[in-house]
């Protein structure tokens, strides 16, 4: 079996599947069972400053996305950070670190934008015994509102300034969770370096509003007759989460700044493709809320069989790997040709793909009468939308056309790699250079 062991900023585990500061890791009792399921860290539901305890709504807290299966596709919540004492948070994760010296136990933390919380609650949290903190940035209503959370993270200059405080009053590894409700993630990123961040996580969640309830007119969910906006998890983010990502790993100034990949995370290879984009371990919560704990043996058997058969001794192997693969557009080989290609052992001739091309694309597919599908080569630009609303996995797929042979559409060879820095038609190309 792959050695599956992680060492993210030197905080070491077992592997490199860490719960999110959410619901699964609001208490002892869930984190116990966690790490006896084989989670390789925690990140502990985010911390606010002592005083009265911060109240959640009593009505529904979640609204959701559901696939055509009911799987569970994006989930929308409006649950504030821990209700529940300081200090029984502190007791139990002193106690939790104790038994469990293995694992992961990271502090998510979230007070006032005063360097005087921040000093007090960092002195509290050193006596646990935790690995390290995390600087809650990003969650999105309610704390938000207070000033907090992604309050802070929208603004770079606020980012900075609370890491500062926190690098000066604490010799703990310190990671920055970004909100994904900005324009440009390398922003905050950067902002988060400059204060001394030891690492960025990403992504918190993203403001949403799942339904309005057309009987009511009111968002759901619904609280007493009114809505509100909430934050955005699940599969349904994973792209968004995998872009940030690797906007902060293909940056000059951010690449060398550790990453921890949240978003969407639900299998091993979730888990391999945010690391392959420079994550160097994934957090995971809403994976966890809809299977439960036990979600993560497959993860851990998933990546260490894919590990086995790639030849991969170690995590750290797979980090940043698809990096220099990530691309600007305008890096992209415009010469590069393919053709769809439709298998008609495969086909149940449902007629999507006829549909969409001819609706909505390039007129490329052929119906003749008795249904048979078929592509034309002169007409089809590989956009591969027909790919994409076919019903049947492999049904269709694209060929690649050869260097030197006819495009039939254009009538030309495939030439060798051209992209748009140097094409005839991009007018900032100066001709002869
Ligand atoms: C109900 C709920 C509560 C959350 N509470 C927190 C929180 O207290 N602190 C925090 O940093 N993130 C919080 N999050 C965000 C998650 O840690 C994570 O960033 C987000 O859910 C994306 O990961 P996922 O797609 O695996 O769920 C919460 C998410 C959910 C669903
Ligand atoms: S790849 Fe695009 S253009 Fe070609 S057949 Fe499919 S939908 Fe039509
Ligand atoms: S969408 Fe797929 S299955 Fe349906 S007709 Fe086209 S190729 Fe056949």
């Amino acid at each position: 079996m792959a050695d599956l062991t992680s060492n993210f900023i030197g905080i070491k585990s077992p592997n490199p599947f860490w719960l999110a500061s959410a619901p699964p890791t609001d208490k002892e009792y869930n984190v116990r069972r966690a790490f006896e399921a084989g989670w390789g860290g925690v990140v502990w539901k985010t911390l606010g400053e002592d005083g009265p305890p911060v109240v959640n709504v009593n009505g529904p807290r979640y609204g959701a996305i559901h696939g055509a299966d009911r799987r569970l596709l994006g989930l929308n919540n409006i649950e504030l950070i821990t209700d529940r004492p300081l200090e029984v948070n502190l007791e139990e994760i002193t106690r939790v670190k104790k038994d469990y010296p293995d694992r992961a136990v990271v502090v998510s933390l979230m007070v006032p934008c005063e360097e005087g919380p921040w000093r007090d609650i960092l002195r509290r949290v050193e006596d646990t015994g935790a690995d390290g903190v995390e600087l809650n940035f990003g969650c999105p209503h309610g704390m938000a509102e207070r000033g907090m959370g992604s309050a802070v993270g929208q603004v770079p200059e606020y980012i900075q300034m609370v890491t500062e405080w926190v690098k000066k009053h604490s010799d703990y590894p310190c990671i920055v969770k970004l909100t994904p409700n900005i324009t440009n993630i390398l922003h905050p990123a950067k902002a988060a370096l400059a204060g001394g961040a030891d690492a960025v996580s990403l992504i918190n969640t993203i403001n949403s509003i799942t339904s309005v309830n057309l009987d009511t007119f009111a968002p759901e969910p619904t609280i007493d007759g009114w809505g509100a906006h909430g934050g955005y998890c699940g599969p349904a983010v994973k792209p968004i989460a995998l872009n940030m990502v690797a906007e902060i790993a293909r940056n000059p100034e951010t690449a060398n700044l550790p990453i921890s990949g949240i978003g969407g995370v639900t299998t091993w290879r979730d888990a391999v493709e945010f690391m392959a984009l420079g994550a160097g371990n994934v957090q995971v919560c809403t994976a966890a809320m809809t299977y439960g704990f036990k979600v993560v043996q497959e993860m851990i058997s998933g990546l260490s069989q894919y590990m086995d058969e790639k030849g991969i001794t170690s995590v750290d192997e797979i980090v940043g790997r698809a990096v220099p693969k990530a691309k600007d557009w305008q890096d992209l080989n415009l010469n590069f040709v393919t053709k769809a290609e439709i298998n008609q052992d495969l086909c149940i001739q449902c007629g999507r793909c006829y549909a969409s091309c001819e609706d909505t694309s390039h007129q490329a597919i052929a119906m003749s009468e008795d249904r048979v599908f078929t592509v034309k080569d002169d007409e089809c630009v590989a956009c591969n939308l027909c790919v994409n609303v076919c019903p049947v996995e492999d049904c269709i797929t694209m060929r690649e056309i050869p260097l030197g042979e006819v495009d039939e559409r254009t009538g030309k060879p495939v030439e060798t790699y051209a992209n748009w820095t140097t094409h005839p038609n991009n007018p900032s190309v100066v001709a002869g250079e």
